[in-house]
């Protein structure tokens, strides 16, 4: 997982290693598929069975639009929702803004909302204060990490009752009748409440399976004690396996337009820092890089004029 990761950075600096890593979880196939596409199947079938809500017109807000808020999104944009987002980066905020999201602070409309998806891998992202606000028959819910987005600790006070309405399906109840409704107490909702589809799992089973094995091959000195990314070249292998499901038939490159883009034949395609956009957004790393790019360009004309 993301914190997993980030343990292995921290171990890896203070130099208290003492194995090479594979940081899987940066990997493409992984990100783009697991965070986000595994998130955009299973966020309506998550609050559905749970709920049965409808989609349609509903004020939703998702706190994080990194990979999993941009699948929760998605999906829900696509059944009608009204989707606003929280964020705290301004790339991210500016990505949401392009592809057609209102940039909220979650103080501005709590009291509107009908539902929260919090997908920010961070904490206390939904506090105490903000739930005191929200109107009756709410529902908040967790996409992210664990179960520390949601601060459902600060609910198990004397003056709330808990009413457990099915399993993963909790009402809190306010003295005044109002009731909040808590999905998973505020664990992960696809995980706890919805099927996660296979194929995903398989894409990042295979790129798990392949790190193990590329750490195993690989000849002596090539991994130190650090943290490493998995190989574009492996990432693409990944991606290649899958493609048979689809019956997708790859485009091979002749000899001379492989010698004009100055690459190998059988890959790897791509340059090392190049993470591919996503389906409905442009990624992190490039916008920056085409956003400095026309600072640059705006500079350089400013100067000649
Ligand atoms: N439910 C699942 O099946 C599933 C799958 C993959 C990952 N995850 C978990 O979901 C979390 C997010 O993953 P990701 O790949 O989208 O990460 P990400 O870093 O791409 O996205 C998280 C976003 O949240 C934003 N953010 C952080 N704090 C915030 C705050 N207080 N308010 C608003 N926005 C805030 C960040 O700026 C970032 O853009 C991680 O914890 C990850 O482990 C869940």
């Amino acid at each position: 997982s993301a914190m997993f990761q980030v343990w292995l950075y921290q171990l890896s600096k203070a130099g208290k290693l003492c194995v090479p890593a594979m940081n899987v979880n940066d990997s493409v196939t992984k990100q783009k598929f697991d965070n986000l596409y595994c998130c955009r199947e299973s966020i309506l079938d998550g609050l559905k069975r749970t709920t049965d809500v409808m989609f349609g017109g509903k004020q939703m807000v998702v706190c994080g639009y990194g990979e999993v808020g941009k699948g929760c999104c998605a999906a829900l944009k696509a059944l009608g929702a009204v989707v606003s987002i929280t964020e705290i980066d301004p790339i991210c905020a500016l990505q949401a803004c392009m592809d057609g999201f209102r940039v909220v602070k979650l103080n501005e409309v709590i009291r509107q909302v009908d539902v929260i998806i919090t997908c920010t891998g961070n904490k206390n992202v939904v506090t105490r204060d903000q739930l005191d606000r929200m109107k009756n028959g709410s529902i908040v819910c967790n996409m992210g990490h664990s179960n520390t987005e949601i601060d459902v600790a600060s609910l198990r006070t004397p003056e709330l009752t808990w009413e457990r309405v099915r399993s993963q399906v909790d009402h809190v109840i306010w003295p005044d009748g109002k009731r909040v409704i808590l999905l998973a107490e505020g664990r992960l909702l696809n995980l706890s409440c919805s099927t996660v589809p296979t194929f995903v799992l398989s894409i990042t089973a295979t790129t798990q399976a392949l790190a193990l094995i590329e750490l195993y091959n690989a000849p002596e000195g090539r991994y130190k004690q650090d943290v490493y990314l998995l190989p574009k070249k492996m990432d693409e292998y990944v991606a290649s396996l899958h493609l048979t499901t689809f019956d997708a038939h790859l485009t091979e490159l002749s000899d001379e337009q492989a010698k004009y883009l100055g690459l190998n034949k059988n890959g790897p395609f791509k340059p090392n820092y190049y993470r591919y956009n996503s389906v409905i957004c442009c990624n992190y790393e490039t916008k920056i890089y085409k956003i400095s790019i026309a600072i640059a360009v705006d500079i350089l004309l400013l100067g000649i004029s």
